[in-house]
């Protein structure tokens, strides 16, 4: 049986993918690849959002104490992610994507906001869309901002790009014996908390039927395998 290729995906970058070993700030060689990596599916006429992270500036959730209270803190982590967005759309301009960067934070000196119309627009005529800032709001993740974006666009799948395989039913870094997850359904995830995407994100996927791949972006070729409808990690549906 012919394997279904994706037409419209959300991609998940999460913000340490593009700040190398170090996890922190920007790595010019992981901005470079996983340019590389979008652009093998951009040529394939696939339309791509990407909902960018922040982590390698900052986790709202993990800055926040006496000095910074959390809403402060998600607020930062929000322009964090602006910050990656920027990186992003250079990146994948030097590699001949056209890309609109959208903020759902009002920043109107420095990248568009978002207007679901008009992101729409922006994939029907072949351009990638970098979703930044979140959802806008504190308390949300920007796996949330993903399975938002992914549920308003009507998306195909969400492509959650990690550093790991996929999920395991334990961690396999300290469980040797962990055993890899092929497939979960929703209720799984949510049930026995798996910490793949926080709990609001899956919800909102399951309410939506938008299945997520949860797979290793670092492996070459596997974003364009994913596309191809080739299991390169964990299918969440
Ligand atoms: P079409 O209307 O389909 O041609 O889309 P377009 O994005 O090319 O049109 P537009 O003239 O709106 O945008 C031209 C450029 O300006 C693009 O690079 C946009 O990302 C950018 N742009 C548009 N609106 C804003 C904004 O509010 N703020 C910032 N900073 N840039 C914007």
């Amino acid at each position: 049986m012919a394997l279904k290729q994706y037409k419209k995906v959300i991609i998940k970058l999460s913000g340490e993918s593009l700040g190398g070993k170090q996890r922190f700030g920007l790595n010019t060689s992981s901005l470079d690849y996983i340019a590389a990596e979008i652009y093998s599916i951009f040529k394939l006429n696939v339309k791509i959002g990407i909902v960018v992270g922040g982590g390698n500036f900052l986790r709202g959730a993990k800055v926040s104490d006496n000095n910074i209270n959390r809403t402060t803190a998600d607020y930062m982590g929000m322009l964090a992610t602006i910050i990656n967005g920027l990186a992003l759309q250079s990146a994948l301009e030097k590699k001949g994507v056209r890309t609109r960067v959208q903020s759902a934070l009002s920043i109107k000196e420095v990248c568009e906001p978002f207007i679901w119309r008009r992101a729409l627009r922006h994939l029907s005529k072949g351009r990638l869309v970098i979703f930044s800032a979140g959802t806008g709001n504190p308390y949300f993740s920007t796996d949330t901002a993903a399975a938002l974006r992914a549920s308003e666009l009507k998306a195909d799948i969400i492509l959650k790009a990690t550093k790991v395989d996929g999920v395991y039913d334990d961690d396999p870094t300290i469980n040797k014996s962990a055993k890899f997850l092929e497939k979960l359904s929703f209720k799984e995830v949510i049930d026995n908390e798996y910490k793949v995407m926080d709990q609001t994100a899956v919800t909102i996927c399951k309410e939506n039927n938008i299945p997520i791949m949860v797979f290793n972006i670092f492996e070459k070729g596997n974003l364009l395998k994913t596309i191809k409808g080739e299991r390169t990690g964990t299918l969440i549906f």
